[in-house]
């Protein structure tokens, strides 16, 4: 059988059937199947090892997005979210994007920044040279540090100096551009940025504070594209309406924000579920949004000559496949197997298609019918259950409500009676 995500319908088939299928797409042995089912993988003794102080484990839905065809590969993109819609709208979005060839991406070198700030120096311009002359003896320190990066091509490729003004005064910020190869490199760039801590206090003549990473990973982007046909998406009013969503987020930051928002709910969903850090790309994003001065949105909405619609993001993307939760969580381990990505630059690129998706389908909806009919009708059933509902009559009671417009605690338990009611007589 032809190995793809295009899987129409994957929503209504029951959690045996999907597992079943997403078993047989990542080859997932039958221990990686167990671990799946039961909610409580991540044992507390697991846990108690990730942080500190802990109670227990806070479980939360991990969904699977099809359809995506990025490069002309299909993917399976694992989704941890306790928002409804996201991951079917993801879905929808791909499915879209697929008959125009899916998406289209690119990326650069993983680069990481670790900023180090030195202090008290009078003649920081003097500073700054004394840095830059200083730069292999900087670069080979930080190298030293992480044999096994520097062997697999990554470790410390540069470093930049720059005399910034503050209300402190002036200071010199040193930064050190590290190849992070396929780990996120928060552990590897900092402990880099405190080894050449010696050496600049040495050649700047003054006082190191900060040691720490940059999550503003400018230069580690990840971009997609993909052209969304226009009768897909509902004609040419829609797309024009999309258009006019895109140019609405890019004059007024109160929209931006939710715009970009939008893209992370399904950018955060990845990251979450592969265990990699959700704050660092979330800081990483809204700063590259930023970077001219003006909060932007992350993605861009445009016309083809045919007049459909084509999409694309640029988006900073400090994500591992190696490393860290990536390997040590149980679920995150196995998600990365569904993900089947061969490095992290594949990975970043997946995501970037993954926010283009999400934020098309939000475009989308909210242009359409709204956001809130796909929500309320999960709400509603939702509601249902809460008021005592169960299996067949949740979705009774659910869809009553959704066509009454009055979803609501009240009227659910009223609707309850009624069914049970009628079942007595
Ligand atoms: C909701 O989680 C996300 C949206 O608000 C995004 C948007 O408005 O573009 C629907």
């Amino acid at each position: 059988m032809e190995r793809t995500s295009q899987i129409s319908g994957f929503y209504k088939l029951s959690y045996e059937e999907r597992l079943a299928i997403i078993k047989k797409f990542a080859n997932l042995t039958d221990e990686e199947e167990a671990i799946l089912k039961s909610s409580g993988a991540l044992k507390v003794e697991q846990a108690n090892r990730m942080i500190e102080n802990v109670i227990g484990v806070m479980p939360i839905p991990l969904g699977v997005a099809v359809n995506f065809l990025v490069n002309g590969k299909d993917y399976l993109v694992p989704m941890a979210i306790e928002e409804p819609s996201v991951v079917a709208a993801a879905s929808n979005a791909a499915r879209i994007a697929r008959a125009k060839g899916g998406f289209t991406t690119s990326s650069t070198e993983s680069i990481m920044i670790g900023q180090i700030q030195a202090v008290g120096i009078n003649d920081p311009f003097r500073a700054k040279m004394a840095v830059l002359k200083a730069k292999e003896e900087i670069l080979k320190k930080a190298n030293d540090q992480d044999p096994i990066l520097v062997s697999l091509g990554g470790g410390a490729k540069n470093l930049d100096v720059k005399v910034i003004d503050t209300i402190q005064g002036s200071m010199v910020i040193v930064e050190l551009h590290v190849d992070c190869k396929d780990v996120m490199g928060a552990n590897a760039v900092n402990t880099m940025a405190e080894a050449v801590t010696p050496i600049i206090e040495r050649v700047t003549e003054g006082k190191v504070h900060l040691r720490i990473i940059s999550n503003l990973a400018n230069l580690r982007l990840a971009r997609a594209s993909a052209v969304f046909p226009k009768e897909a998406l509902g004609g040419e009013e829609i797309v024009n309406g999309i258009i006019q969503a895109y140019a609405f987020a890019a004059a007024d930051p109160f929209r931006c924000a939710t715009h970009n928002k939008g893209i992370m709910n399904g950018v955060t969903a990845v990251i979450l579920a592969t265990g990699n850090d959700t704050r660092a790309v979330e800081a990483g994003a809204h700063a590259y949004a930023a970077r001219s001065g003006k909060y932007s949105p992350l993605t861009i909405w445009e016309k083809n000559k045919d007049g459909d619609l084509v999409g694309s993001i640029e988006i900073p993307m400090a994500v591992g496949v190696a490393g860290g939760a990536t390997r040590s969580h149980p679920i995150a381990r196995i998600n990365v197997k569904i993900l089947d990505v061969k490095n992290a630059k594949e990975f970043e690129e997946v995501l970037a298609a993954v926010g283009l998706a999400q934020n098309l389908a939000a475009l989308r909806a909210l242009v359409a019918e709204g956001i809130q009919k796909g929500h309320m009708a999960l709400h509603a059933r939702n509601i249902a259950v809460e008021a005592g509902a169960t299996g067949e009559s949740a979705d009774k009671i659910a869809e009553i409500m959704v066509k009454e417009g009055r979803i609501r605690a009240d009227r659910a338990k009223e609707l309850v009676e009624e069914i049970r009611e009628k079942a007595i007589k």
